[in-house]
């Protein structure tokens, strides 16, 4: 009994020396002299438990990798969590190398992150390799040019709300200021809502299930401790489960996305022949012909209700935000594109059509421009 006591000693003594020769290896020895990535250049580890962090979020995070391109080049390496690493790549013909052309030899970062997870399902953001090849073989054509322009005159009536909406605010006033901005994500939403899914948000007038649940989920301020949050559940995913506030927010709004999710696609399916001219609607459909196997399944067709949610949404409302701001800070620009869009359309009710529109060139030019220089995929 006593020989067993001492060796049983001695065996937690190894286990506990394995144990710290394991995390010291696995965390410091490994990431930072090993890992072929040490090669690549970026500023010295400042912390043992969190690498660059406090750096990257004691300012703007933005300015913080700015910096580090400025100081170190177009790849640069920092450390986040037990100096685990983080490459920041700048350079457009790797980018292009990265995400167009061999876009399979990488892992999205977004699939690491727990909550993303949750929240998107099996969408097509999320899932990799031959799951997401078979997805976007059978979208794709749901995105055809034939079908985009199917859908611009449920686009043109949203936007025409947005009119008569500015409209009314400016009245028979000859001078004054209207916000123009706090309707663009009403309109975006309305917009996405319909022609990804035929769901009627109408959100400058009434306020949705949906709407709600979705605003829960993306308007979580976004302050250094939130992203601390955010990163940290990634190394430690329990905590994304953990009854406070924010997660209690969440996990509640996100049944709400799925419930309604699920009975769109419902009504979708059970559609099917009356050709709704929607996304889902057309995805259903093509979805239909597929045999046993190929076919997106249930849950797969649910995630994409989120997709379009988050693709479609958030993007057009900044797009359009930046654009308007950039037109109001170069009053000469706005005053020629407004001269080409009154010239084309004399009477202010006419609802113009995709080709009308595809042809003003100038329209054309400032759209562009105002993607390039703010981007809102960012
Ligand atoms: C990616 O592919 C395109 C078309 O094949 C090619 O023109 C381009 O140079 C490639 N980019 C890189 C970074 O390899
Ligand atoms: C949205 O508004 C339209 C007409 O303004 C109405 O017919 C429709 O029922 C409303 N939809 C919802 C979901 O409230
Ligand atoms: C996939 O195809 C099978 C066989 O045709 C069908 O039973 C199943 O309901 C389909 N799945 C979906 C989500 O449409």
């Amino acid at each position: 009994m006593l020989y067993f006591l001492t060796n049983f000693k001695n065996y937690i003594s190894y286990i506990i020396a394995a144990f710290i020769g394991y995390f010291f290896y696995k965390y410091y020895i490994y990431p930072l002299y090993i890992s072929p990535l040490c090669r690549i250049p970026g500023p010295p580890v400042e912390r043992l438990f969190f690498g660059n962090l406090i750096s990257f979020f004691k300012s703007d995070p933005d300015i913080y990798l700015a910096r580090l391109k400025e100081q170190y080049g177009d790849v640069v390496l920092f450390r986040s969590f037990f100096n685990s690493p983080e490459v920041v790549i700048t350079d457009h013909k790797l980018i292009q190398h990265i995400l167009v052309n061999n876009t399979y030899d990488y892992v999205r970062a977004i699939a690491d992150r727990p909550e993303a997870r949750d929240m998107l399902g099996k969408s097509i953001f999320v899932v990799e390799g031959n799951v997401h090849k078979r997805q976007r073989k059978i979208m794709n054509p749901a995105f055809s040019f034939t079908h985009i322009k199917g859908v611009f005159p449920t686009v043109v009536k949203i936007v025409n709300k947005l009119k008569d909406n500015w409209m009314n605010q400016i009245g028979d006033k000859n001078e004054g200021t209207i916000t123009v901005t706090t309707m663009l994500p009403k309109i975006a939403l309305d917009i996405i809502g319909l022609v990804g899914f035929g769901y009627e948000f109408n959100s400058t007038t009434t306020e949705s299930e949906l709407a709600r649940a979705y605003e829960t989920i993306t308007s979580e301020k976004q302050t250094p401790s939130y992203f601390m949050l955010i990163i940290a559940t990634i190394f430690f995913p329990f905590i994304s489960k953990l009854p406070f506030g924010r997660n209690i927010r969440f996990q509640k709004s996100l049944k709400v996305i799925k419930a309604c999710s699920n009975k769109i696609v419902f009504e979708r399916k059970n559609k099917l022949i009356q050709g709704g001219q929607d996304l889902l609607s057309i995805l259903v459909r093509i979805n239909d012909e597929l045999p046993e196997g190929e076919n997106l399944t249930h849950e797969e067709l649910k995630s994409q209700v989120m997709s379009f949610l988050i693709a479609g949404h958030e993007t057009t409302s900044t797009a359009s935000t930046w654009a308007l701001y950039l037109l109001a800070k170069h009053p000469d620009i706005q005053n020629r594109l407004r001269e080409e869009l009154i010239e084309a359309f004399p009477d202010r009710s006419y609802q113009p059509t995709f080709d009308e529109i595809e042809c003003l060139k100038y329209l054309d030019s400032v759209i562009k421009e105002a993607l390039r220089v703010i981007p809102p995929g960012k």
